[in-house]
């Protein structure tokens, strides 16, 4: 997609404004709403890293779950819930809902998307693949269930790197979709043949190489944390490079007292918690945007919120609906990252 064509698109859909802030009173009772509920409809918070904190710990009180993409879909089809309710952005219900067609999947806003998932379209993408037959379809996680409908692997950030360098050892060649620093990185890290989409994450993008050099030559003592959605001149800077889980780990175990941190801030809230001696600091961004200030926070995963958490529970609304022959091509390129995950873990 062209540049001023996914700028134009992004615009389109993002959110109009922020929601309004609630009291700590009237977030306690929507919490209590939320609680009741759940037990009443049989049904599970499953929530992503950089969902509000509010959001993450309700998922903690209430045995459900906070993980990256790829650990949200297994625990959703693991878990015995009828209803799955996912806080996250659209592409991680429908995740959900492919691994679980017979459960009911609800989302507190089913207008939160990714830039990724808007900037990969099925009929483009199949074009793309019909011209280049010799290569295997290989897209990220953050995609539409008709582009993981036309792929034959689904990976996350996770897994990414271990799937490919699999897939050259067999004298694969590749096609990658959508993220194209990812991609970069991908075919850094592996050597493989890869011709890749050119859509881009808006909040990872906005980082910037020449603040986060300055920042840690302030910070000596200071690692950083990147996640493979930056630009390569971030990733050349990084101290560990990974997933939203693996940089969660990384801040566990690296002996550092203090991270800069090139992701989204919803994480803040498990490494503090995991690390609460630990200091964390976002790391700086390019301002100002042509799209969006962004600044660390991703404007889709800040749509769920506490209220629409409830509605959706209350009123059965934000339903995920795929047709099931979409279910069924998506479900393959799915399997084969949890069955390749769970041979190589
Ligand atoms: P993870 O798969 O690392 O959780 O990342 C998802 C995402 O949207 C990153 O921006
Ligand atoms: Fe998509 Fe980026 Fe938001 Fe992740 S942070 S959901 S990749 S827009």
């Amino acid at each position: 997609m062209e540049n001023q064509e996914f700028n134009r698109k992004i615009k389109k859909h993002l959110p109009a404004k922020a929601p309004e802030k609630l009291s700590d009173k009237e977030n306690r009772l929507l919490a209590d709403e939320i609680k009741q509920l759940l037990k009443q409809k049989n049904a599970v918070i499953i929530a992503h890293y950089y969902t509000d904190p509010m959001i993450q710990k309700l998922a903690e009180e209430t045995g459900g779950f906070i993980g990256d993409s790829l650990e949200m879909a297994r625990f959703g089809a693991e878990h015995a819930a009828k209803t799955l309710l996912v806080a996250g952005v659209r592409f991680m219900g429908e995740s959900a809902k492919i691994l679980s067609p017979e459960k009911t999947v609800l989302m507190p806003d089913l207008a939160a998307e990714c830039s990724l998932d808007l900037g990969c379209e099925p009929e483009e993408f199949k074009k793309f693949c019909a011209a280049n037959p010799d290569r295997v379809v290989v897209v990220y996680a953050n995609t539409s269930a008709e582009i993981k409908a036309l792929a034959d692997w689904t990976v996350t950030s996770s897994i990414a790197v271990d799937v490919v360098k699999h897939l050259a050892g067999e004298g694969k060649k590749i096609i990658w979709a959508p993220d194209r620093y990812l991609g970069d990185y991908i075919q850094r890290r592996t050597g493989a043949d890869m011709l890749l989409w050119n859509a881009c994450c808006i909040v990872h993008v906005e980082f910037d190489a020449d603040k986060i050099k300055s920042l840690k030559a302030a910070n000596p003592d200071a690692e950083l944390l990147v996640h493979p959605e930056s630009q390569p001149e971030v990733i050349a800077l990084a101290d560990v490079t990974g997933s939203t889980s693996q940089l969660l780990q990384a801040s566990k175990t690296r002996p550092a007292k203090k991270f800069i941190v090139a992701t989204e801030s919803g994480i803040f809230y498990k490494m503090q918690q995991a690390c609460p001696e630990k200091t964390f600091i976002i790391a700086p961004t390019k301002a100002p945007s042509e799209l969006y200030q962004c600044e660390g926070n991703c404007p889709w995963m800040k749509m769920n919120n506490l209220q629409n958490l409830r509605d959706a529970l209350k009123n059965r609304s934000g339903e995920i609906r795929l047709a099931p022959e979409i279910i069924e091509k998506a479900l393959l390129p799915l399997s084969r990252m949890l069955e390749f995950r769970k041979k190589h873990s």
